[in-house]
């Protein structure tokens, strides 16, 4: 709410200084809903400085993102609890559609929980037992409207990626596991892990820590010439 409060009230400011005009109306509407409480907070414009505006050179990104890589057994070391707060801290940074932010990550670290979860699935099989924790990443279905029908997924998507990269720069493996279910199986998962009706499961990421040494599938991806098309 403070958010939005500045957010208007810059709003009302930039028109003031431009002399653009409100309905009186509308302007008292906005006056009455800005200041009925402190309107102190976060929000409203920021400057960055060209220079500030990424620390990372593509080549030294093109390393970073190359190095994750799907992992599909894991070593038997626990992963530390806060190294996932610490990693959905960093995950949040990632953009939704006006800053909704209509996401969740459910942690599941008992073993019993885990394979019950999994049950319902095939594609991680021969790693169950391997899985440390087990993130499910939701979207919560009261952040949109019923016209953005595919935004929870889009949102929930492009969240997961900051997570698995998250995850990849805490030193940690991961795997994403599909969520592909009917509807009816999706409710049943949702039961079982606790999830709230409202939300709408995005996927799991089995995490784990890494073995000194371990294989994955090598993944080879098409051309860029096939996929950036210029017109
Ligand atoms: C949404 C999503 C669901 C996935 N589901 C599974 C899965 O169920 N089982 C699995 O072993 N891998 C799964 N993967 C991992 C993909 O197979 C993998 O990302 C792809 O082959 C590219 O390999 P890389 O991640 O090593 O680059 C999934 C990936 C995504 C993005």
């Amino acid at each position: 709410m403070l958010n939005i409060r500045k957010n208007l009230s810059e709003y009302l400011a930039y028109h003031d200084s431009n002399n653009h005009e409100f309905t009186e109306e509308f302007r008292s509407f906005l006056t009455e809903f800005l200041y009925e409480s402190n309107n102190e907070g976060i929000g409203g414009l920021k400057y960055i400085n060209k220079e500030d505006s990424s620390s990372l050179s593509l080549t030294e990104f093109s390393k970073f993102s190359r190095s994750r890589v799907s992992v599909r057994n894991f070593s038997n070391e626990p992963v530390a609890n806060n190294i996932l707060y610490s990693v959905v801290e960093v995950a949040k940074s990632a953009p939704s559609v006006c800053n909704r932010q209509g996401w969740k990550v459910h942690q599941y670290s008992n073993k019993k929980d885990i394979n019950e979860i999994l049950i319902y699935r095939n594609g991680n099989l021969g790693f169950t037992g391997t899985i440390d924790k087990l993130l499910i990443v939701t979207g919560d279905a009261k952040a949109f409207t019923s016209c953005e029908n595919n935004q929870i997924f889009i949102d929930g998507g492009l969240f997961s990626m900051n997570l698995l990269l998250a995850i990849q720069a805490a030193g940690l493996g991961a795997c994403a596991l599909n969520t592909c279910y009917p509807l009816s199986l999706e409710n049943k998962v949702k039961k079982v892990a606790l999830i709230s009706k409202v939300e709408r499961l995005i996927m799991m990421i089995a995490v784990g820590c890494l073995k000194d040494s371990y294989g994955v599938a090598y993944s080879a991806r098409n051309p860029t010439k096939d996929i950036l098309i210029k017109h």
